[in-house]
């Protein structure tokens, strides 16, 4: 039998590709597990096995055993449940155009380009320089932290990683987000002037030869774009119509954000604190709106007011690609034996990617 056509499921009503979801999902029973990110849709969300951060998410992955893992977040994430579960499992992302586009800022020829230049300057990087990858990257340049003693981090392990990154050698070599690099870095008592920003656009990173032998974290020109929304203006009005309040950002969040905030985390760091606060407490969140939202709905109970830091609407557009009808499409398509949407990372950079991730699960 052939795949069922996603045309078929492109303008069916959102209640309808509920119910096929549900149906489906009776249908596959323990076959199939759904794994969610914490910015997923309410109308993908409520279908959850598992939710979490990115760090979370990563070491379910690789507990699970259910032959097929339905990852409804972005690319990246996927390929860490392929890279991470049995070769007999299979990771499915529904939608292949969900990517992530900070991830996108940073790819392997100019990461080798860069490598090739700080060979240059310094002898031999290899011996001076441990290169980290935010989990937010492309499978290749995980397996290129892998090959060269390197590792990979998420938002919430990030200052552990960094030390273990600084025992092994003098420098870092961050990507590709700049503000997380730098958050970590001034978390450990870095100077400011000793973070610096290589733009892979430019030769050298834009640096001077002097610059570089000096520095001790090369931070990636990347960003997020939602992240990039929230700014210190925000906190300041805020701080004045509630000096009560409590502010808490994503470490993706510009320096001035965080260092502003009482609290900087994960996203599940800030779901959990946000959860184990007092009741009628107020809050000012810095991160993506789907999951403000939900957190506002829940702890509204309590009399706890959450509120988003940004006045204009900042989703991650990507990730909001996992709609109904690609899960519906998906599911219905798979409890008929038939897979669509699969990630396969090629097997020699899932073993290189799986030696920086498993590192990070060590030291983490
Ligand atoms: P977390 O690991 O905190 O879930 O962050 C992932 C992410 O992409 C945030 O933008
Ligand atoms: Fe990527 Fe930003 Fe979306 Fe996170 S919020 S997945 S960093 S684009």
């Amino acid at each position: 039998m052939q795949t069922i056509a996603f045309d078929k499921f492109n303008l069916m009503q959102d209640k309808d590709c509920q119910e096929r979801i549900r149906a489906a999902r009776a249908k596959l029973g323990k076959k199939a597990v759904l794994l969610c990110h914490h910015y997923q849709r309410a109308d993908v969300y409520q279908h959850a096995d598992l939710t979490g951060d990115s760090l979370k998410l990563s070491r379910l992955a690789s507990q699970t055993d259910s032959e097929y893992i339905v990852f409804c977040g972005v690319h990246f994430m996927a390929e860490v449940a392929d890279i991470m579960s049995a070769p007999t499992q299979t990771a499915i992302l529904p939608d292949l155009a969900a990517g992530c586009s900070m991830a996108d800022m940073a790819n392997l020829a100019k990461v080798e380009r860069c490598w090739r230049e700080l060979d240059e300057v310094l002898g031999k990087a290899e011996a001076l320089v441990t290169p980290v990858t935010y989990i937010n990257s492309a499978a290749d340049l995980k397996a290129f932290c892998g090959e060269r003693g390197g590792i990979v981090c998420t938002s919430s392990n990030a200052g552990k990683i960094a030390q273990w990154a600084f025992a092994q050698r003098e420098k870092i070599l961050f990507f590709p987000d700049q503000h997380l690099g730098r958050w970590t870095g001034h978390n450990l008592g870095i100077a400011m002037d000793e973070m610096l920003v290589w733009d892979p656009d430019l030769e050298f990173g834009g640096l001077t030869p002097e610059q570089i032998r000096k520095a001790k974290i090369l931070l990636w020109k990347g960003h997020c774009s939602v992240h990039q929304m929230f700014q210190l203006s925000h906190i300041k009005r805020f701080r004045e119509q509630h000096p009560d309040g409590i502010v808490i950002a994503h470490p993706e969040c510009n320096f001035d954000v965080c260092a502003n905030s009482d609290y900087v985390g994960s996203t599940e760091h800030i779901v959990k604190t946000i959860k184990e606060a007092p009741a009628n407490t107020r809050w000012l969140v810095g991160t993506e709106l789907n999951l403000v939202d939900r957190l506002a709905n829940e702890v509204k109970p309590e009399g706890k007011i959450v509120q988003f830091m940004a006045p204009t609407v900042c989703m991650c557009s990507t990730m909001q690609r996992i709609d109904p009808q690609h899960l519906a499409w998906t599911l219905e398509n798979l409890a008929e034996g038939k897979v669509v949407n699969p990630i396969r990372v090629p097997a020699h950079e899932a073993a290189l990617a799986k030696l920086a991730l498993e590192r990070m699960l060590a030291v983490s």
